[in-house]
């Protein structure tokens, strides 16, 4: 069995212990390197008990120690703004390296829109056209021949998969709204006043209602589809996040009125027949069948040429760590499915 060695920088953080949950079931994958500023030294089974008995002898290391001989990538599960400074050093450290981060610094390809977005420069602007954008149903030949993926954000992989296949097909025209709900863990490990449970629980509100980070992500790919798909007509997003009561997943909710007679639930089943992780549904998805597996599950709903369409995601698993972990398999010349093809549960 071929074995490639991995490391994880931001390894204690929803992310990071993300990957080493699937990982641990990877077959030619192996993590060799975790790093943690705060658990430096310590036993990666102590501090996360959920992993004992599947990394033995494996301790956190600090992200500014050499990594262990052979690793060949590394994950970057660690805040926009470090990723960028890390990707420079292991680069010049570790020329050979291939990397997938998963924070925002390499996914906007044009630096004023990246300012505009994160509120700083990036130290490495022209470095992001080197990243191939990580939504492997729609990325998948770029992915393959990469050596840099910059992994999609969590909202945005729930909404590129609801509107991917009318981008493709030039259908978005006007506005196209989208309403999409998360939960708790998708703002990471570190307490919040919005991820405080008293707050939190049996609430439901929205926050960055037509600002969120996300959004200009979902358009340079839904362009980018279009370019390179039927062409392009003029059409204006509508994002309104919401923080739902729960933990994981995210719940997306796209309203898209079509600017020609299709039948939208036929494109959708064309489009996604043969994507292993993108289920149709014929009624609604739902996060519980979702949570823990890298499936995206979606359903189109048509009246007329309104059309509604619904996805189902874990953002910790198809919006994260999962995606990830498929875009390394493609990158490696593994089936993009390998340590990742497990059902949903029920309740
Ligand atoms: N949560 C989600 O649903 C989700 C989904 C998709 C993408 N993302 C993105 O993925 C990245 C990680 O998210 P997360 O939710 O896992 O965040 P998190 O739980 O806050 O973990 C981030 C980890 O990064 C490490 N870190 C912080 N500053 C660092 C530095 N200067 N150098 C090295 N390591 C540093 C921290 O670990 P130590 O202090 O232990 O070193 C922390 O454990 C973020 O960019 C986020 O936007 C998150």
């Amino acid at each position: 069995v071929k074995r490639i060695d991995l490391a994880i920088f931001g390894a204690a953080g929803y992310g990071g212990q993300e990957l080493l949950r699937l990982l641990s079931a990877h077959p030619h994958f192996r993590v060799t390197a975790a790093t943690s500023t705060r658990h430096d030294g310590r036993p990666v089974e102590e501090i996360l008990p959920q992993l004992a008995g599947f990394y033995p002898g494996l301790r956190f290391q600090h992200p500014d120690q050499a990594l262990p001989e052979g690793c060949a990538a590394a994950f970057l599960a660690t805040p926009h703004g470090v990723s960028h400074r890390l990707f420079a050093t292991l680069h010049a450290r570790h020329p050979d390296l291939d990397l997938v981060d998963l924070s925002g610094d390499f996914r906007l390809k044009d630096p004023d829109t990246f300012y505009a977005v994160y509120g700083a420069e990036h130290h490495f602007p022209e470095r992001a056209r080197d990243f191939a954008y990580g939504l492997t149903e729609t990325n998948r030949a770029l992915v393959r021949d990469a050596s840099f993926v910059a992994n999609p954000g969590c909202f945005a992989t729930g909404a590129l998969l609801a509107l991917a296949p009318l981008a493709e097909h030039g259908l978005l025209a006007g506005d196209v709204v989208l309403a999409q709900t998360t939960g708790s863990s998708g703002s990471g490990a570190e307490p919040q006043a919005g991820t405080h449970h008293p707050e939190r629980a049996q609430d439901m509100r929205a926050y960055k209602v037509l600002v969120h980070q996300h959004q200009p992500e979902i358009a340079q790919e839904l362009t980018r589809l279009g370019m390179a798909g039927m062409g392009m007509q003029e059409f204006e997003l509508v994002m309104v996040p919401q923080s739902g009561p729960f933990v994981r997943g995210i719940f997306t909710v796209a309203h898209v009125r079509l600017p020609a007679d299709v039948d939208a639930a036929e494109l959708y089943a064309r489009r996604y027949a043969d994507e292993p992780f993108v289920r149709m549904r014929a009624g609604t998805p739902a996060l519980r069948h979702v949570v823990r597996t890298n499936f995206c599950d979606v359903s189109v709903h048509q009246r007329g040429r309104r059309v509604v369409v619904l996805t189902a995601i874990d953002n910790l698993v198809k919006g994260m760590a999962g995606q990830a972990i498929q875009n390394l398999n493609l990158l490696f010349g593994l089936e993009e499915t390998t340590g990742l093809w497990a059902p949903g549960a029920n309740p």
